[in-house]
């Protein structure tokens, strides 16, 4: 029995959704009961690649959403808001909701969930994390028997693909985040991709699926891509390390609520790392949890095609539940598809937690100056295990000496209080930069 999907955008996304429906040759037979019915764009004149009926088209996004054929709200638009109330008014109809959009699930998912859950529909974001990915059906019912100890993971397309091409050709940052966003990779605000926002939204998603209950959005430490230096990518190179933006949830012992440290930063992961690999518009996820211990999710992180087959699972799902009970809202949810909370979490203070370092010094290039750096990491108990002087560069100033020092794991106070004695030297010019490190 037909099904009508309504969708909320016709972009990179909407047109993939679009693209999959109007083609279901091929493809499991519940797809070809998926009817399309209406379609929501802020410019329905525009001309546009796809071969779909225009009198699908509108620009009222609630008329799509209030439709009486429209039983499966897809929305795809991206933004917080309409998008927001547009959710929450198709669960108030009664309409499940299939989105990508993980601005909105990470800042409003509590309030959305608890709407859905009183109305007895399903809220599905297969899409909003990792592109084509399946992670977040995983994280909800195939690993739930385990204890997650840690979720680690390139989720950022835009990013890597940055990343990956700076480092194999030494493109220019410019030209190829202009790429990305031609590739329709990139958000409708690119920033969100480069000061690492985009990834702090999917970590904030997978927290909560991972450890069953969500954290504070706005409190998750997030550094991006965008003050990354090209020498800093060459110098972990030689160091035998590749940056990533990488996103962490990590355990932090136990307790109500439990104690968690997640945040958002480039990462130098050495060569051999699982996660070193993920080149391109690639994402990967790992997964380490007891009893089963690593498992990775790898996979096309971004674009049309990849997102889309997200999106289609999802409204599937949902397909799937009516045939079994006939109904899209009232039924009893399936309490692992549905994935509500079950328990409280909190963030850790980031200034206890411990980590390795990299930091770039530029400093006057004297006798005694690598000791004299030595002794402040010593001083605040600080951990050396390499310290390298790397020659200046053309453009350096005359007598100055880059020193890159990479630490033991080591707490974060500690870290930053060697830090404050280093910059007090006479002979530091400046701390360049300063990473964290795998
Ligand atoms: P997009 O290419 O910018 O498309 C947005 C679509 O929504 C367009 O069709 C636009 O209409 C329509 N739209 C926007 N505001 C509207 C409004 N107020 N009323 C009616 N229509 C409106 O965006 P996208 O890349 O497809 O991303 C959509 C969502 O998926 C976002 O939440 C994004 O974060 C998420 N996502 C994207 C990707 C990806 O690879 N692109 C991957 C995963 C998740 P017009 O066509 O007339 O402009
Ligand atoms: N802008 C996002 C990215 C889209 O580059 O990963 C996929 O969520």
């Amino acid at each position: 029995m037909a099904i009508g999907v309504g969708l909320l955008g016709l972009g990179t996304v909407g047109a993939g959704v679009a693209a999959i429906l109007i083609e279901p040759q091929g493809r499991h037979p519940l797809v070809a009961e998926l009817q399309l019915r209406r379609v929501a764009v802020r410019d329905p004149a525009r001309s546009r690649s796809l071969a779909l009926n225009p009198a699908l088209l509108c620009s009222d996004p609630e008329a799509v959403v209030d439709d009486p054929s429209v039983e499966i709200v897809v929305e795809v638009m991206g933004g917080l808001e309409p998008a927001r109330s547009l959710i929450l008014r198709a669960i108030a109809a009664g309409k499940p909701v299939v989105t990508a959009n993980k601005a909105v699930i990470a800042r409003h998912g509590e309030e959305i969930a608890a709407a859905a859950a009183a109305k007895g529909v399903y809220v599905l974001l297969e899409a909003a994390v990792g592109g084509g990915i399946p992670i977040i059906e995983p994280l909800k019912q195939s690993l739930g028997a385990n204890r997650i100890l840690r979720v680690s993971g390139i989720i950022n397309g835009t990013t890597n693909y940055i990343l990956s091409r700076m480092a194999d050709e030494g493109a220019a940052y410019g030209d190829v985040l202009a790429d990305a966003q031609r590739l329709g990779y990139a958000e409708a605000d690119p920033a969100a991709d480069v000061e690492g926002h985009d990834a702090a939204d999917k970590i904030a998603i997978l927290t909560a699926l991972a450890y069953g209950g969500s954290v504070a959005r706005e409190a998750i430490a997030t550094e991006g891509i965008d003050r990354l230096q090209a020498r800093d990518v060459a110098y972990a190179a030689r160091l035998g390390y590749v940056v990533k933006l990488l996103a962490v949830a990590q355990r932090e012992g136990e307790g109500d609520p439990l104690p968690l440290d997640v945040r958002v930063h480039p990462t130098l992961l050495p060569k051999d790392h699982p996660l070193a690999g993920v080149h391109g518009v690639n994402n990967a996820i790992l997964v380490e949890a007891d009893p089963v211990g690593r498992v990775m999710f790898y996979g096309p992180g971004a674009g049309a095609g990849p997102t889309a087959s997200a999106v289609v699972a999802d409204i599937l799902n949902i397909a799937g539940t009516r045939q079994v009970t006939g109904t899209t809202s009232g039924a009893p949810l399936d309490p692992l598809l549905a994935a509500s909370s079950w328990r409280r979490c909190s963030l850790v203070d980031g200034s206890q937690t411990c980590h390795r370092n990299y930091v770039r010094l530029q400093t006057c290039d004297e006798a005694g100056v690598i000791g004299r750096i030595g002794t402040c990491f010593g001083s605040a108990g600080v951990s050396i295990q390499s310290i390298v002087q790397f020659e200046a560069s053309l453009g350096d100033q005359e007598g100055e000496a880059e020193i890159v020092v990479i630490t033991h794991e080591v707490q974060e106070a500690r870290f930053r209080q060697a830090l404050a004695a280093i910059a007090a030297l006479a002979e530091v010019r400046t701390i360049a930069a300063c990473l964290r490190t795998l």
